[in-house]
């Protein structure tokens, strides 16, 4: 079988992760402030702030900008549910806005639209490891006065231009096993804002800023050690591991045929957390099927937009995004992780293009 998805875990992590055992420091300690530095250095930030998980960076960077209950936040609906729910966590309210078609992100020509009083910032979501429209969305928050959360936790060292992913706004990035670079879970907040990198460490922290003085209410949203040690590892095959990955997809876009590849426009550097193609003519599920039964994985992300998720219907969601419901019944993903082989990439060019001939 050739998985969607396989975490790259090596001799390095494990020894890691063994010295942090040994050591007596098992939760957020030393490696942990190690991971953030490097990682925020990576993204080309001031300041790292790990995490437990990319929902709950998402929930800190939010209230760290002061997002609350009455507020609007503009976001994806075609994306993984957390981008949403950690709006609706702090009390505020996703406002779904329609995707481009080609790179199936937010698209900023649609956003103006939907900014009222309320509106306080805007969510875009990088997803598949492709950058949405940066420039345009931060001319648009700041013309706005609106904060701009980046959800770049499919998009770890995607870039446009020589600027990075979680450098334009405050970004948020997940750990978990299928990114591009795992903890195990985990999650990091990346910021050259003082201000926010202060806010979103006591939140993580119940609210403490002293030992035992809180301040404001906060959560224990910190990720730990052991964890760290992981990502410590894998930061350091990063650029290796999606490196992999871009030349997996150069192949697939070389070779597919009667599928729409990704698209990406110039100056965007795509690190293809997923692979994803549009099929026509209704047979992505055909395909699929057929994909399994050659021993391929594929996967549907995702099958329902979010404004058509029941929890967001029973919210009183009500509204028609016909590129993300398109998206939704057109899109799969097909493996591109680092571990393929030449053999897996042929195997999989072989069933899509004979499924697709036929
Ligand atoms: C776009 C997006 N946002 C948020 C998350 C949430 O991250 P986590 O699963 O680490 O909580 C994920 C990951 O699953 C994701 O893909």
């Amino acid at each position: 079988m050739i998985n969607i998805a396989k975490p790259m875990i090596g001799a390095e992590e494990k020894q890691a992760v063994l010295e942090v055992l040994d050591s007596g420091i098992l939760a957020q300690g030393p490696r942990t402030a190690l991971l953030e530095q490097g990682f925020a250095a990576m993204c080309g930030a001031a300041h790292g702030i790990a995490t437990s998980s990319g929902t709950t960076a998402l929930h800190v960077a939010l209230l760290a900008h002061g997002i609350g209950t009455g507020d609007e936040v503009i976001t994806s609906p075609f994306t993984f549910i957390a981008s949403a729910n950690s709006v609706l966590y702090t009390g505020a309210r996703p406002v779904f806005v329609d995707i481009d078609p080609a790179t199936f992100n937010l698209d900023p020509r649609r956003i103006e639209a939907a900014i009222t009083p309320a509106t306080k910032a805007i969510l875009p979501v990088h997803l598949f490891g492709l950058m949405a429209d940066m420039p345009a969305i931060m001319e648009i928050a700041r013309a706005r006065g609106l904060a701009v959360i980046e959800d770049a936790c499919q998009s770890h060292g995607a870039a446009i231009g020589d600027r990075r992913a979680g450098a334009f706004g405050t970004g948020t990035f997940s750990f978990y096993p299928t990114k591009n670079m795992t903890t195990a879970e985990g999650g990091m907040i990346t910021t050259s804002d003082p201000a926010v990198d202060d806010a979103c460490r006591i939140i993580r922290q119940h609210g403490m800023r002293r030992r035992y003085h809180h301040d404001i209410l906060g959560f224990n949203f910190r990720t730990t050690d052991v964890h760290a040690a992981i990502g410590l590892a894998q930061l350091k095959k990063l650029g290796e591991f999606n490196a992999a990955r871009r030349a997996n997809a150069a192949h697939l876009n070389a070779n597919l045929r009667g599928v729409q590849v990704p698209v990406v426009r110039e100056g965007y550097t795509h690190v293809y957390h997923q692979y994803t193609v549009r099929v026509p003519d209704g047979r992505r599920d055909a395909l699929r099927q057929h994909l399994q039964e050659h021993g391929i994985g594929s996967e549907v992300y995702y099958p329902i937009p979010l404004h058509q998720q029941t929890v967001y219907r029973r919210l009183g969601y009500d509204l028609s995004l016909p590129e993300a419901e398109r998206a939704a019944l057109e899109v799969l993903s097909l493996p591109v992780h680092p571990a393929l082989t030449e053999a897996d990439l042929a195997a999989v060019v072989a069933a899509v293009n004979g499924f697709m001939a036929s």
